[in-house]
């Protein structure tokens, strides 16, 4: 018995055609590219923008767009080898499998709860936020309590009244775990709709908000090296090439989801064509429209507002406040954007049950998380028990502090998914990629070194959350996992 043991890669690809059992498959190439951009564009651009430009690089947060988009395509480039090629549900948790060994596979999978789960409960609170303009600018009625829709641990910068719990995040978060449990054709074909909205209200924003950039705003465009200290006391470092990195670390959580495509790969038809067309191909979409709308964001209104007033909301608050005549706008953005997180946190919740009924079939968890439902074919066990899980993060957590645990337990599983396809290459030379990741391995070392710079960036208190978690989930895998795990433990 054999914490490092693997599983063989013909063992992963008949478990795969063994889809009889399994998941349906109904995805294609388009449906994996709207499922990525439903993913991608949420909460990371419309809120954490802003946070990054007050907390840590002012305008220069296009920069960190960048940075972040550097590490995303070379990661990028490694997922699509790797999915490409085990066309199997539970994304990097699966290829660790097969790579590393189930200790390490383990250790992966239970990171991407910070990824899916946690990351589906911060673009819940973002959800929060939005619902509280939507009634007071939209429907001109009175918001929901500060206290019923903030977390314990913020008060309003304002009167001090202190959150109790988030509400409306928890709400949204059921609403959209029961869509699930439902089926994922039904929930694609929601998504699809949302998704051009959502673009078309980004590019909008774009076009009309270029005429508002006050020059001024973006002076310096890279403010000088400073300390800025956040409401909950924890310094940032502010300017300079720290505070892009920091920037980086933060906007990343914008392009997270690219990556969800490949926890779809049991349910797409011809996924070894369909997943490197899907999880680039809405890579390369959104890394664009992110810099422009960075850029016009970061114009419009000051690093101040974002400080302040403008903290929560930030991108209606910009258009409320500086595009005068553009109320409308204003309005519809609320509106798209509350139906852009939620196909966000739809994508998030998708990718996590995949993820636990896999390790539900391994027996890394109980075997309840892969019970599929007799009708609707969807892991309704495992949607439940997240719903608890992403329910008690929405309604508890602040979103500053949620958004960076997601960022960095992403990162971190970008980088073993970079290792991977480094050690796949020596370990099965032979084995057919559809897909192949170019200069291997320059780029998955380029991959670690970028992911690695952007963790570096997110500060020691996030450093700290994820060992935190990482024990958590090491005291768990030896007094479960290890006994129960089916490759341990052959029948
Ligand atoms: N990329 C997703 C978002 O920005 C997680 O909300």
């Amino acid at each position: 018995m054999s914490i490092w043991k693997r599983k063989s890669l013909a063992q992963l690809l008949s478990e795969a055609a063994d889809s009889e059992k399994g998941l349906k498959r109904t995805l294609t190439a388009w449906s994996l590219i709207a499922l990525g951009i439903g993913a991608i564009i949420g909460a990371g651009l419309f809120v954490r923008t802003a946070t990054a430009a007050a907390q840590s690089a002012g305008p220069s947060v296009t920069i960190a767009f960048i940075v972040a988009a550097i590490g995303c395509a070379l990661a990028g480039l490694c997922y699509a080898e790797l999915s490409s090629s085990i066309p199997i549900s539970g994304s990097a948790y699966t290829y660790t499998y097969a790579t590393m060994g189930e200790f390490l596979a383990w250790i992966i999978g239970w990171d991407l709860i910070l990824e899916y789960a946690v990351g589906a409960a911060t673009v819940g609170i973002a959800w929060s936020e939005y619902l509280n303009n939507l009634l007071v600018n939209v429907l001109h009625v009175n918001p929901i309590p500060f206290s019923l829709s903030h977390s314990p641990f913020q008060s309003n910068l304002e009167t001090g009244e202190h959150g109790i719990i988030n509400l409306p995040a928890l709400f949204i978060v059921a609403i959209i775990s029961l869509l699930l449990i439902k089926g994922i054709q039904e929930s694609a074909f929601v998504n699809g709709i949302i998704v051009i909205v959502k673009v078309a209200i980004v590019i909008l924003i774009i076009i009309i908000g270029w005429n508002f950039i006050n020059p001024a705003n973006h002076e310096p465009y890279i403010p000088q090296s400073s300390v800025f200290t956040d409401e909950h006391g924890i310094d940032h470092s502010y300017g300079g090439i720290m505070g892009i990195l920091g920037a980086a670390g933060t906007v990343f959580f914008a392009f997270i989801g690219f990556d969800a495509v490949s926890t779809a790969a049991q349910e797409t038809k011809n996924p070894k064509k369909a997943m490197p067309i899907g999880i680039l191909g809405s890579l390369a979409i959104c890394t664009l429209l992110y810099i422009l709308f960075a850029h016009v964001l970061t114009g419009v209104a000051t690093v101040e507002d974002f400080r302040t007033g403008g903290k929560e909301a930030s991108v209606a608050f910009a258009i409320n406040k500086y595009m005068i005549g553009y109320e409308w706008l204003g309005q519809l953005v609320t509106v798209a954007i509350l139906a852009g997180f939620s196909s966000v946190i739809l994508v998030m919740l998708l990718g996590q049950s995949r993820v636990f009924y896999a390790m539900g079939k391994d027996g890394l968890l109980p075997k309840a998380f892969s019970d599929v439902h007799p009708k609707y074919k969807t892991p309704y066990k495992a949607n439940l028990v997240i719903l608890v899980i992403v329910g008690l993060f929405a309604a508890f957590v602040p979103g500053d502090i949620v958004g960076d645990m997601t960022s960095i337990g992403t990162l971190f599983a970008f980088v073993l998914v970079c290792i991977s396809v480094i050690i796949l290459r020596k370990k099965e030379p032979d084995m057919i990629r559809e897909f192949k990741t170019p200069f291997v391995p320059l780029v998955p070392l380029l991959g670690v070194g970028v992911c690695c710079a952007m963790m570096y960036g997110l500060g020691w208190t996030n450093w700290l959350r994820l060992f935190a978690w990482m024990a958590l989930g090491i005291i768990i895998y030896f007094a479960y996992g290890k006994k129960n795990s089916k490759l341990n433990n052959p029948e």
